[in-house]
């Protein structure tokens, strides 16, 4: 069928046609922005699940609720690049955006004043060049969000910036992609900002997103901050949402999907996300038409999964070394389920220690990470598999 129509959308952060299966996060996020309107506080939420769940098109369909409710809105994806930029400019650069629109809906009292001198002064020790223009004149805030240390600093600007907010009935928040990504301090920061803002009642969010060693992360910079977060586990979709997920986009454009061939595109993602938009395309590519055969998904799963083995799987396996390989291969013994890691060890007839470093190795370029400690997970399902399709080396 026409690929020009084609509805699937395989890819990092592409916003699916249909949204399947998130109704209950979104609803809660609904909640928490109605609560806000009525002057309650409530905890931010960290998400967290494997690549390729869906957590960043959620985290971008939660922001897009809170800007049309008229948030002060900032979003940054957290940056562990070689040419890294640095978290605080980062906020900065996000919040001024922010703080621009704000300026233009908000009446100037003087509480957003005070808060748009916190911001200067914040962004002023960021870029001491000038800081960023809000496009009026506002004096620097003295001894607001400006010692240079971040916990204090953010501390300032989420309690500033929040009471201009209530104002108007809305709070702030800041999103946060990739969190894992940031160092210990930055998160200590950020937990204590949001710690800093419950107790007085400030209406200041963090929505973040990141693996699943997010929680772990979070509780190591701050031990209270597995209060301080609703925490929600990003995974694969139930059957039904997995289906709505196939079906609807494809009757919206007059196509209908077989039973059977949706069934049989379900049960061969296991109701992963990026799996079911990759055989979704490659199936309507390949579908005469007009509407969508067991036949046609048949070749449709194995078209997608010989373009995953080529592209998704193939760039994780090339990225690791030999001996990242060997380890990897040691643990897809246990398929997709987590390893324990002296066994990976015992595995590869090598002591823990020896195999420390290669299993850090792996952790850092993100292809396995650490449920809990001692074990060890392939970020990605369906890895177990593809290395036991590879000739040995
Ligand atoms: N609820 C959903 N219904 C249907 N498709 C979805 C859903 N959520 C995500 N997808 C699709 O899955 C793919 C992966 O989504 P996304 O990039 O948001 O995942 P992620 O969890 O952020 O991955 P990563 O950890 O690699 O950043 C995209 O192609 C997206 O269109
Ligand atoms: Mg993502």
């Amino acid at each position: 069928m026409d690929p020009t129509l084609n509805p699937y959308s395989p890819g990092a952060g592409l916003r699916p046609p249909d949204l399947a299966g998130r109704e209950r996060e979104i609803a809660e996020f609904a909640v928490l922005r109605q609560r806000v309107a009525h002057g309650l506080t409530s905890r931010g939420i960290v998400m967290s699940g494997l690549r390729g769940v869906g957590k960043t098109v959620l985290l971008n369909e939660l922001a897009a609720q809170a800007l049309r409710d008229g948030w002060i809105v900032g979003k940054v994806e957290a940056d562990r690049g070689e040419s890294r930029r640095v978290f605080r400019e980062q906020v900065a650069g996000t919040l001024h955006r922010a703080l621009r629109e704000a300026t233009g809906s908000f009446e100037l009292g003087a509480r957003l004043r005070r808060a748009l001198g916190t911001f200067k002064a914040f962004s002023l020790r960021t870029d001491p060049t000038g800081g960023l223009a809000i496009g009026i004149e506002i004096d620097a805030e003295r001894g607001r969000g400006d010692t240079g240390a971040l916990e204090t600093d953010l501390t300032d600007l989420a309690l500033d910036l929040s009471a201009a907010a209530v104002d108007h009935g809305v709070g702030v928040a800041l999103f946060v992609d990739e969190l894992q990504d940031l160092s210990r301090a930055e998160l200590g920061a950020l937990c204590q900002a949001c710690h800093e803002a419950g107790q007085v009642g400030a209406q200041f969010y963090l929505v973040g997103a990141g693996l699943p060693s997010l929680p772990g992360l979070l509780a190591d910079a701050r031990s209270y901050a597995e209060r301080l977060f609703d925490y929600w586990s990003i995974g694969a979709l139930v059957d039904q949402a997995a289906t709505d997920a196939l079906v609807r986009p494809a009757r919206a454009g007059g196509v209908d999907w077989a039973s059977a061939a949706a069934e049989l595109l379900v049960h061969r993602s296991a109701g992963y996300p990026y799996f079911l938009q990759e055989f979704g395309k490659a199936t309507w590519n390949f579908a005469p038409g007009p509407h969508i055969t067991l036949a046609d998904a048949e070749t449709g799963v194995h078209v997608g999964m010989a373009s995953l083995d080529r592209g998704f799987f193939t760039s994780r396996w090339e990225r690791a070394t030999p001996s990242e390989r060997d380890y990897m291969r040691a643990m897809s013994v246990d398929g997709d389920s987590p390893s324990q890691s002296g066994e990976v060890a015992r595995r590869l007839a090598k002591r823990i220690s020896s195999v420390g470093p290669t299993r850090a190795g792996l952790i850092h370029k993100g292809l396995v990470y650490a449920p809990e400690h001692g074990v060890i997970a392939f970020t990605v399902p369906g890895m177990a598999d593809f290395i036991a399709r590879q000739p040995a080396e």
